[in-house]
């Protein structure tokens, strides 16, 4: 004679049918990691061929300015390598050129040229730069000014790029 057992509240609200239910086998188990740690190591292979393979940006060539154009000791603002991007061009009291981003690595200000003290003056936070290879002299900057990259071609200076 069967009696009748009292079924408990959850297995009424969450019933379970444990002999139709699916269970995974360690060797299934096994198969999903090993399957999972294949795609994970063909995914990290493909990025590392990506990252080797991908160019660097290329830049245009750009006229800036003719030679005669800026005086020993002047300078000349433009824009490279877009129209969003400001940029200074100075000329040493011997005659060498050099270029730089206009925006002041602490906070985007524009920094302006300053012969005298052969540097490229922030006036936000009276940050200085060198003029020779744009780092930072005084104030808050830490990071040096990107440079631009120039040549000069007959009597012209052209950007090239950007030194990164
Ligand atoms: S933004 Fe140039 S020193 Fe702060």
């Amino acid at each position: 004679m069967r009696t009748h057992t009292p079924t408990a509240r959850w297995r009424e609200d969450f019933p379970v049918r444990w002999d139709e239910d699916n269970y995974m086998t360690r060797r299934e188990l096994a198969k999903f990691l090993t399957l999972g740690s294949g795609l994970l190591a063909g995914a990290n292979v493909l990025i590392a061929f990506i990252g080797l393979t991908r160019q660097a940006p290329a830049f245009p060539v750009q006229r800036i300015a003719a030679v005669e154009d800026i005086p020993r000791g002047g300078s000349l603002l433009f824009r490279y390598p877009t129209a969003e991007d400001p940029c200074i061009l100075v000329r040493d009291s011997g005659g060498r050129f050099d270029a730089f981003s206009q925006v002041c690595t602490h906070l985007s200000c524009a920094v302006v040229h300053r012969p005298a003290e052969q540097a490229l003056a922030c006036p936000c936070h009276k940050g200085s730069f060198s003029t020779v290879d744009g780092r930072p002299l005084a104030g808050p900057p830490t990071r040096r000014l990107p440079r631009i990259l120039i040549e000069q071609r007959g009597a012209d200076v052209v950007a090239l790029g950007i030194e990164v």
